[in-house]
């Protein structure tokens, strides 16, 4: 009985809302109006069930707008602003199709309308509407730490329809999350806000061409440093498909920490991903022995092993970037011979002290011994390769022989 009556009273309250602003559309002019009905949850089931409408508690909940908040951008301007249609009750159907924004950011939706979030049939329906990343009702000015295109918010934004969780865990998520540090890079440094554009464009900042000049803005020097490399220089003279750009080496979103023992254990890999692919290799006259013989030597066996067994141990087995460097690649070819002994000698001493030059020719290099280069090794090995199966093969015939003499020595007593 009480609460019927309760029901009832709220139902009359409703109604004068409801007849007050039908009387007057003057008052749609102001926000009070419609906060009567969309202002708390109780105000929007009151109102919805004056007009009879069902509502499920998450939509009754959605619908509960708080009057704009101090320190949000859009404090002068009224709900009808955004929402012509509203002074309408009942409103009117599909009032939340038109764009409100486009209205006074007309800029902006144009900026849009270039970018892979464009309307596909060319309107203002973008992939991702204005509030996805900004909010709708607490908009707040961009460089506002509190707003939601503030380096550690907006990366939840996109996130919430791409799914680059990888990014969470690389170096420069950590630094954005965990460290506070807002210039390590997030989605919009690297990716653009209102231009953002697929890798396949050549626009884009993420384009292969592009890439070290979008991680060069923080990492300047490294990025000069790999374009003047070998691989780098390739990229920005031709265009090469084949070289490798920072996110071949870095991944572009899961960045790993380079300085911890597990990249530097796996980076015998990165490099004979390509180093060891025959059809790539074969179009420069590149000899893919490289990973294969490194991975047979003493530092690339050790190295292997660690990598397989325990990855996170400190190894100190040179990997290839200790003889060739990592960001300053070189063409070994164009060095040529003389220059190549002087320089590796330095990079050997890192790890052997007090080596001098006929120290590198206890290593074999990237060859394969054969009968012209490093013969007493190729010859040394084929002599293994034939004397031991022989003796061990030999030693197995003799046994067998030894067995079968003395079954049939024990059968015929
Ligand atoms: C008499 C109560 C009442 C008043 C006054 C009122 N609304 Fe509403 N509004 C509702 C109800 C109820 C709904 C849910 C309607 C539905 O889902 O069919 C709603 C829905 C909406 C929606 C969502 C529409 C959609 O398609 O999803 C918007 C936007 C809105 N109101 C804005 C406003 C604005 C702006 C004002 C002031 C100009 C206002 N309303 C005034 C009751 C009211
Ligand atoms: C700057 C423009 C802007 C202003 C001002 C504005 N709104 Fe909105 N409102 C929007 C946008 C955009 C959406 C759509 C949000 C979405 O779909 O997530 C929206 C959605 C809504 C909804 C529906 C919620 C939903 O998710 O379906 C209601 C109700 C609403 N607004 C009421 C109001 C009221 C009341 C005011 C004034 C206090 C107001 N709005 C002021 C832009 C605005
Ligand atoms: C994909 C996310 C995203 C979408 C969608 C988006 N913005 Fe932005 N917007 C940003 C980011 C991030 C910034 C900060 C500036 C920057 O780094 O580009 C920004 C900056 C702004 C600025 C201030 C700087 C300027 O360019 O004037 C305004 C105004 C703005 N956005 C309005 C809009 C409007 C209107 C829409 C819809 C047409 C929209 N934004 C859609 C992410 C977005
Ligand atoms: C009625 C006009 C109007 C509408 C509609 C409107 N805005 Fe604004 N917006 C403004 C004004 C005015 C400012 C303040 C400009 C300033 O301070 O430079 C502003 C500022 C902003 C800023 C902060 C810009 C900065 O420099 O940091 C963003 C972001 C923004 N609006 C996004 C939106 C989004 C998203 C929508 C739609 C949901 C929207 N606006 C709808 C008028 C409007
Ligand atoms: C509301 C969902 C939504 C939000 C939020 C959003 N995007 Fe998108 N984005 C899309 C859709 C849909 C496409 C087009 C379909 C596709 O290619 O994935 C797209 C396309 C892209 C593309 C091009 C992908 C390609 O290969 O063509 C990039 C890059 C991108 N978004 C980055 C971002 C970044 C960075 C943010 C945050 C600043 C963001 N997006 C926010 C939905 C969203
Ligand atoms: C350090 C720079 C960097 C950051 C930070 C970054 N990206 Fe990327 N992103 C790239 C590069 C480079 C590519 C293209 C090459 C690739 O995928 O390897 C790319 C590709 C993409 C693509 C399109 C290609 C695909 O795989 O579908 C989307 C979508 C994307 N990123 C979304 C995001 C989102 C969302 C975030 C934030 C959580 C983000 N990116 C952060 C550099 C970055
Ligand atoms: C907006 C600036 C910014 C951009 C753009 C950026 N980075 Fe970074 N990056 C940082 C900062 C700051 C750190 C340091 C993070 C830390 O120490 O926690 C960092 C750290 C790194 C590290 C780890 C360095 C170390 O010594 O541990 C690598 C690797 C890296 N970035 C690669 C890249 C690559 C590759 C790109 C482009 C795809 C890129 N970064 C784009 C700012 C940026
Ligand atoms: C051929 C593979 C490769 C390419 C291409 C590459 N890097 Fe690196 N990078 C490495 C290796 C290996 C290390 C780790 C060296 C160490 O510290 O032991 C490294 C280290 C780093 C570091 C940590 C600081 C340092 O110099 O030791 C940053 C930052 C970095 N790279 C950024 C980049 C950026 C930006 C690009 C593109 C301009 C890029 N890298 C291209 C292999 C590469
Ligand atoms: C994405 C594939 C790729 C990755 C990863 C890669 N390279 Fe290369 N590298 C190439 C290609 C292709 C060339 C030939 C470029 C040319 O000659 O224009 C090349 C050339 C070279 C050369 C010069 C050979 C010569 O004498 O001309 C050296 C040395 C080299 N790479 C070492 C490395 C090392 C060390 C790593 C790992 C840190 C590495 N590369 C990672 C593709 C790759
Ligand atoms: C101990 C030092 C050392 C290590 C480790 C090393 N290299 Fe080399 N690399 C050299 C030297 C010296 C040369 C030039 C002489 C030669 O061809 O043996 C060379 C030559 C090359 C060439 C040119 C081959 C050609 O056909 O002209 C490539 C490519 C190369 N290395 C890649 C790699 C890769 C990839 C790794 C790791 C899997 C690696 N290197 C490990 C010292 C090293
Ligand atoms: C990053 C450090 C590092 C670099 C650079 C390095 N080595 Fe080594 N090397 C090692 C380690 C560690 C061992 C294993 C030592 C052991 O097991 O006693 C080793 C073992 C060797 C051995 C086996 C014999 C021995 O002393 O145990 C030879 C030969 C060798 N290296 C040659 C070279 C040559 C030649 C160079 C230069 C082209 C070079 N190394 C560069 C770390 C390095």
């Amino acid at each position: 009985m009480e609460s019927k009556r309760v029901n009832s009273i709220l139902h009359c309250l409703a109604g004068v809302a409801l007849a007050a602003l039908m009387s007057s559309p003057a008052l749609a002019a102001d926000d009070s109006a419609c906060l009567e009905c969309h202002g708390s949850l109780q105000q929007v089931a009151d109102a919805a069930s004056a007009l009879e409408v069902k509502l499920t508690p998450e939509r009754t909940a959605l619908l509960v707008v708080k009057p704009p908040q101090p320190g949000t951008v859009h404090t002068g301007i009224a709900c009808a602003d955004c929402h012509p249609k509203a002074s309408e009750v009942p409103h009117p159907a599909g009032m939340l199709q038109d764009n409100p924004c486009a209205t006074c950011h007309d800029d902006a939706v144009k900026q849009l309308d270039r970018s892979a979030h464009r309307d596909p049939a060319g309107g203002s329906h973008l992939r991702a509407e204005c509030w996805a990343c900004h909010g709708a009702h607490d908009v707040r000015a961009v460089k506002d730490p509190q707003s939601d295109v503030a380096p550690v918010h907006v990366i939840g934004r996109c996130l919430a329809c791409h799914n680059k969780k990888a990014y969470l865990v690389g170096v420069h998520g950590q630094a954005v999350q965990l460290a506070g540090l807002d210039v390590a890079a997030t989605c919009v440094s690297c990716h653009g806000g209102h231009d953002i554009l697929a890798p396949s464009e050549a626009g884009s900042r993420v384009a292969r061409r592009n890439i070290s000049f979008t991680c060069g803005k923080c990492h300047g020097r490294v990025a000069e440093t790999y374009r003047k490399s070998v691989h780098g220089a390739a990229l920005m003279a031709d265009d090469n498909p084949d070289v490798p750009t920072c996110v071949d080496c870095h991944e572009a979103h899961g960045t790993p920490d380079p300085t911890t023992p597990r990249f530097r254990l796996a980076s015998p890999q990165i490099c004979g991903r390509c180093h060891g692919d025959r059809k790539m290799m074969a179009k420069y006259g590149l000899s893919t022995n490289v990973y294969k013989t490194y991975v047979a030597d003493f530092h690339g066996t050790t190295a292997e092993l660690f990598r397989a067994t325990s990855p996170d141990q400190p190894l100190n087995q040179a990997v290839c970037y200790d003889c060739h460097g990592y960001h300053d690649v070189e063409s070994v070819r164009k060095v040529g011979q003389a220059q190549i002994d002087k320089r590796l000698l330095v990079r050997c001493q890192v790890c052997h002290k007090g080596a001098t030059a006929s120290f590198l020719s206890a290593w074999t290099g990237h060859y394969i011994p054969s009968p012209t280069k490093y013969a007493p090794i190729y010859w040394v090995r084929v002599f293994y390769r034939l004397v031991i199966p022989g003796t061990v093969g030999f030693f197995l015939l003799y046994i067998a022989v030894d067995v079968w003499g003395r079954r049939r020595h024990r059968r015929s007593l």
